[in-house]
């Protein structure tokens, strides 16, 4: 039997961060499921389609291709999707006791829905200090993204 996992997130833009957590998960797991999910709490930059655009440039970019599937979900229960391709574990990148105390009860919570554990994984700590809303505020000032960011993503917000 395949093991499936989720890693989901707004990825809004997705980061050098991210792609770490997403090629350290694809050493574990059989198939992957990246899954851009719309975040109510947060405003978003992109829409999710250009998010999702991105992913699969970066992933492509970076190598990663083969066993990772990229997709977005905005109805329902994340766990849904995960029951759907059947897929047993949420893979989250976790840089400091913030995103564990943000992590925590939605991994509880999700396990009591539908028995999908959270796997809680630490990025490279060159990566420990980089998150989408940072980027975009760097970008929204003009600033260098470049080293946060895959290629196509500083590309993309240098024209937009
Ligand atoms: O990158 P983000 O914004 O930190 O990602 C957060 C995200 C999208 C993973 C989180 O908001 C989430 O899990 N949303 C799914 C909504 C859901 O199923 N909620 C109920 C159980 S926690």
């Amino acid at each position: 039997m395949s093991t499936v996992a989720v890693v989901p997130g707004s990825f809004d833009p997705v980061t050098l961060g991210h792609l770490d957590v997403i090629g350290r998960a694809a050493l574990l797991f059989d198939e992957i499921h990246v899954l851009v999910v719309h975040n109510p709490d947060k405003s978003a930059l992109m829409p999710i389609s250009s998010r999702v655009h991105l992913l699969e440039q970066a992933i492509l970019e970076e190598g990663l291709t083969g066993k990772i599937v990229v997709s977005s979900w905005s109805v329902g229960l994340l766990v849904d999707y995960c029951v759907d391709v059947g897929a047993k574990a949420l893979v989250k990148g976790i840089r400091s006791q913030v995103d564990v105390a943000y992590e925590t009860p939605m991994a509880i919570v999700n396990r009591n829905l539908a028995g999908v554990e959270t796997i809680f994984m630490l990025p490279d700590p060159a990566h420990a200090h980089v998150s989408s809303s940072l980027v975009r505020q760097v970008a929204a000032l003009g600033g260098d993204v470049s080293p946060y960011v895959p290629r196509v993503v500083a590309e993309f917000l240098e024209i937009n």
